[in-house]
């Protein structure tokens, strides 16, 4: 794609940025990719639109034609009007199924490049779903170095990636728009989808199935990184989690050990090992909290352990009483977590 769509593209670009100025938290656009895949299927959406508005112009231009050039008709007329229309009516059943066998080409061309990635993987990362968040496992011979984090996955740019896709419940789909096509999470089979990044940034992802009522809040943030930064993440993500600093941090551990929390979450290097829900190892390097629902910071936080119920109804987070105090505890721990 080169001149006008190369042009259009750039436009669109802008105006996503503009529009989403989310800084941190990332956009999505499938207008504004980053990612090879991403990149090939917006070449293809380019090439569709320009054709189809084209084949429109001439069709209704012709139909205009036809309407404001028609005479009186006579038996003469007709009969010779009739012989020229059935040339023009194969001429353009011809030219349209010209164009939409090019398209169909086309189309699994893209789907084969976008496959085309397979084996030269230089990373796998595990995507589990569940009612409504995102088990992220990055896989690693040795079992000390597996890192699990939850909504959030990094990436090396310019690295192709191996996403094993599966479920714990019912369908979910992932969807990084600025990265690349969707898959199905679908549970007992794993399905693989590879993303190769082509520039740094932040990128949002979202559950593209419904998969029940809290659906639309199953979002997820993809961090494209250069390589350094890429492997100074992973390394910090492999620490324990850290050890509380200041008596609140501290109380606040005493308190999330006290509280049914490690039933279900993990905090490596604590007792707590629960698998229910999100590893929170490292849960304050996080951007995003409850899968992209609010910006992680002490007082969306404090809104979530009060009433996550509220924040979003329908989710497996209960609602734990806490003292005031306690509360203000287990936020200084978690928060410092990162
Ligand atoms: Cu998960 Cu929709």
């Amino acid at each position: 794609m080169h001149g006008l769509p190369r042009r259009l593209h750039h436009a669109a670009r802008a105006a996503a940025t503009g529009l989403f100025l989310s800084g941190c938290y990332g956009h999505q656009s499938v207008l504004d990719p980053a990612g090879a895949g991403a990149r090939r299927i917006a070449d293809l959406w380019w090439l569709m639109l320009i054709v189809a508005t084209a084949v429109f112009l001439v069709v209704i231009g012709l139909a205009t034609y036809a309407v404001l050039k028609r005479g009186r008709p006579t038996p003469e007329r007709m009969e010779s009007d009739d012989a020229r229309s059935a040339k023009w009516v194969a001429v353009g059943a011809g030219t349209t199924l010209t164009i939409l066998i090019a398209f169909l080409l086309s189309s699994f061309w893209v789907a084969r490049e976008n496959r085309a990635l397979h084996g030269q993987e230089t990373l796998v990362i595990e995507v589990t779903g569940h009612q409504w968040w995102w088990e992220v496992r990055y896989k690693d011979r040795v079992p000390s170095r597996i890192v699990r984090t939850a909504n959030e996955i990094h990436l090396p740019v310019d690295r192709p990636v191996l996403l094993e896709l599966s479920s714990r419940d019912v369908i979910h789909s992932l969807w990084v728009p600025n990265l690349g096509g969707k898959l199905d999470l679908v549970p007992g089979r794993t399905n693989r989808h590879w993303l190769k990044p082509e520039r740094t940034g932040v990128f949002r992802g979202q559950c593209a199935e419904f998969c029940g009522i809290q659906h639309a809040r199953m979002g997820l943030v993809v961090v494209v990184e250069s390589d350094e930064d890429f492997a100074d993440w992973l390394t910090r993500q492999r620490r324990p989690a850290a050890f509380p600093e200041g008596i609140s941090a501290r109380r606040g551990l005493e308190v999330f050990r006290r509280a049914p929390c490690g039933m279900c979450h993990t905090i490596r290097g604590t007792d707590a090992g629960g698998t229910a829900g999100p590893d929170l190892t490292h849960f304050g390097s996080r951007r995003m909290l409850a899968a992209g629902t609010l910006p992680n910071n002490r007082g969306n936080l404090g809104s979530w352990l009060v009433d996550a119920q509220r924040v979003k109804p329908g989710n497996h987070m209960p609602n734990v009483k806490l003292a005031a105090e306690d509360l203000q505890a287990l936020l200084s721990y978690l928060t410092m977590l990162d």
